[in-house]
Formats: C-alpha cells, sequence, structure tokens
C-alpha cells in the first residue's frame, strides 16, 4: 500500500514546442494533471492566415521558461522533486522542437533527473489516459484496441497492443485531416486558426448541401482529403482557367453568401468525419477491438465527438477520448506518455537523442513499443 502512495506521487514535468504552443504540465504517475499551462501565439500568426516557423520558435523562446515557472507553481512542485524530465522531440517544426527539447534537457541535466524524448503523435494517442483532480482515475482499458490520431500534421490509424505498443495500419496519402480543415477555411474566408473558425461557421449549416465521395484507396484504411478540398474550391471559385500557380477563377470568397458559407463548412466537415467513421469501421471489422483510443486537435472537433461516441457506443467499443483542452497541443500528454513509459521500467533516454521534424509513427511500418 505504502509503494502505491509513493508512486502516484512520482512527478514528471513534461515540455511541449513543436507548432505555435509553447506548454508545460505536471502529471503523476496515475496519469493525474497537475498542472497544464499553454500559451498560444495564434494572435502572433493570424495576418500570415498559417503558423510562421520562424516567428514560432522565435515567440517559444520568450515563453518557455515563464511557462515552466508557472507549470512548477501550479503543481506546487520544485525542480529538484521532480521524478523526470519529458520532451515532445518529434515530430513538428524543427527550429520550435528545438526550443522545448533543449530546455528539458537543460533542466534535466542540471537537476540530475532522467529524460524522456517523447513522440507527439504517441502522446496524442494516449492522452485520454489522463485524469485530473483528487477523485479523477485513469480510465480502464483493454486491449487489443484501435487508435486514430487526427491533427494538423497527422491522420494515423493504429493496431495497439497494449500502452506504448503500437502498429501503423492506416494514414493519410496526402493532406492530415486537419491540414485539410485549416485549407478548406481559408477557402471559405474564415481567419487563421481554420479549424476552430471552420467548426463554429458550420453550426446551423445543412452538412447535406454539397455531397462529397468516400475516396477509394488501394489501401482501404488509408485516407485521403485532396479531393475534398478541391470540390470544395471549384465550389466556392468556379472550375479555374489555366493551371498551377496561373490558374484564375471566377469568383472569390468574398462572394459567398453568409448562409451558403454555412452550408459548404457544414458540408466539408461532414465528409471529412464520414471519411474517418469509414476508416475506424474497416478497421474495426478486421480484428474486433476492445477499445477504441483517439487524440488529435481535430478531436476537439464537437461533431466530430459525437460521431466517435455515437460509433463506438453503437459497436460495444470502449472510447478513450480525451477532454477538449488534452486534445489540441499540450504537454499534459508528453508527461503522461513519459509516465507510461516509466511503468514499464522504461529509465528514459539519453540527452543526446536528436530532435526530429518526422513521427516514427508516421514511416513506413510503424515500430512496435514507441518511445
Ligand atoms: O494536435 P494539434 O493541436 O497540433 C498538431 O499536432 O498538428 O492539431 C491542430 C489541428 C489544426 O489543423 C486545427 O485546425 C485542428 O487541429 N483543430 C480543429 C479543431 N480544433 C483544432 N479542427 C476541426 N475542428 C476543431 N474544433
Ligand atoms: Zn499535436
Amino acid at each position: 500500500m505504502k509503494a502505491r502512495l509513493v508512486r502516484s506521487m512520482d512527478l514528471i514535468l513534461g515540455i511541449e514546442s513543436s507548432c505555435d504552443e509553447t506548454a508545460a504540465a505536471v502529471v503523476d504517475a496515475s496519469l493525474r494533471v497537475r498542472s497544464n499551462v499553454v500559451a498560444s501565439q495564434h494572435e502572433l500568426h493570424l495576418e500570415y492566415g498559417g503558423v510562421v516557423p520562424e516567428i514560432a520558435s522565435r515567440a517559444h523562446l520568450e515563453r518557455i521558461l515563464p511557462v515552466v515557472h508557472k507549470a512548477l507553481a501550479e503543481a506546487g512542485v520544485g525542480i529538484g522533486e521532480l521524478a523526470a524530465v519529458a520532451a515532445g522531440i518529434r515530430p513538428g517544426l524543427i527550429g520550435s522542437l528545438l526550443v522545448g527539447s533543449s530546455a528539458a534537457k537543460g533542466l534535466a541535466f542540471g537537476a540530475m533527473l532522467p529524460f524522456y524524448a517523447v513522440d507527439h503523435v504517441a502522446a496524442h494517442l494516449f492522452a485520454g489516459l489522463l485524469c485530473e483532480g483528487e477523485d479523477g482515475a485513469s480510465p480502464r482499458c483493454d486491449f487489443p484496441a484501435l487508435g486514430l490520431v487526427v491533427s494538423g500534421g497527422h491522420t494515423s490509424l493504429f493496431r495497439l497492443e497494449g500502452p506504448t505498443d503500437c502498429v501503423l495500419i492506416g494514414r493519410t496519402i496526402d493532406d492530415a485531416v486537419g491540414e485539410a480543415f485549416d485549407k478548406a477555411a481559408v477557402m471559405l474566408g474564415l481567419p487563421h486558426p481554420g479549424g476552430p473558425n471552420l467548426e463554429r461557421c458550420a453550426r446551423g449549416g445543412d452538412p447535406s448541401a454539397l455531397r462529397f465521395a468516400l475516396p477509394q484507396l488501394p489501401s482501404a484504411l488509408d485516407f485521403s482529403l485532396s479531393g475534398l478540398k478541391t470540390k470544395l474550391l471549384y465550389e466556392v471559385r468556379g472550375v479555374p482557367k489555366g493551371r498551377g500557380a496561373g490558374a484564375t477563377f471566377a469568383r472569390t470568397s468574398a462572394e459567398l453568401s453568409e448562409e451558403r458559407r454555412r452550408d459548404l463548412a457544414a458540408s466539408f466537415q461532414s465528409a471529412a468525419i464520414a471519411q474517418v467513421i469509414d476508416r475506424l469501421s474497416r478497421a474495426a471489422d478486421g480484428f474486433a477491438p476492445r477499445a477504441v483510443f483517439v487524440g488529435g486537435g481535430v478531436v476537439a472537433n464537437a461533431a466530430l465527438r459525437e460521431a466517435l461516441s455515437a460509433w463506438s457506443a453503437g459497436r460495444g467499443i470502449a472510447l478513450i477520448v480525451p477532454p477538449q483542452r488534452y486534445c489540441v497541443d499540450n504537454a499534459a500528454m508528453i508527461a503522461g506518455f513519459a509516465q507510461l513509459r516509466l511503468a514499464r521500467g522504461d529509465r528514459g533516454d539519453p540527452l543526446s537523442v536528436p530532435t526530429e521534424p518526422v513521427s516514427l509513427l508516421a514511416r513506413g511500418s510503424a515500430p512496435k513499443r514507441v518511445q
């Protein structure tokens, strides 16, 4: 009993800086979030309509130490009392990743703590295991399970044999779902950040106003979003004359009525969700999963969350889904994944571990036992 109490206190500081959120969090060994601080930079990128890597990495540099101090203070813990430090070290914008991973390595080195280099995609996948408050408990889950990450950079399906034990079984062959939301938002004349603004615009719109076909691909579990984007673009602006950069369009998005913009946003959102549910169904038919883990920024979308709940309830599969604040980028998921590694006896990584732009989970056949 005593050992369990001590274990539940082991605290890991997580740091996340892969894109435009500077984040730090403290999570205990029961996967309870003790603090979760996120400084977003949306306002810095607004005028460019998307994230500018150089601006993002400079902003991370300014924010990283105050954010870490705040996370430690809110958890009421000093750096020397931690069990380890973890950072997202791939995938992401390399200049941004380097700020968080270097800060984490420096803190680990200075305090002589183990360091966990965490794959951001794996962290999204298991964020549904996080819990909050003294009474909160990490959800029970059975394996094998299905895993789905839908973010700005990734759309990936996994077969999971256990926490941290993943095999990639499907992925997008072009854009990630979040990326497609962002581009669709630009086409509709909506401001950055595209995904949440498109969701807002879609409210009250008619999802059957524009019909999209489900893409049929050589691999039944792969995704494709590029056809949806093209169809939306031609609907908004007309079929272009000419090709590539020289193409000219008959209309601009400013000519859309508010009602048509709402209908098109709702139709696009509904088509993207239909594709996600279709791929989940095909994957679940293949091996009868006991649970489905979902994560990534797009899972913050309320219509997708509803569709996932209905789908999993209809099939009797447990849905492990994080609250919205742990779907979008955050550091609690980084510290949480490091806790899963610590729990399996993994002692962490050398400080020489490289920071990389690409996820191991996005490459060819994914390795088992992701870091
Ligand atoms: O996981 P995330 O915060 O960062 C990456 O790892 O990429 O995901 C960001 C993506 C963006 O493409 C954003 O537009 C999308 O998630 N997103 C949404 C919503 N909130 C964030 N997409 C649709 N509806 C939302 N409510
Ligand atoms: Zn992410």
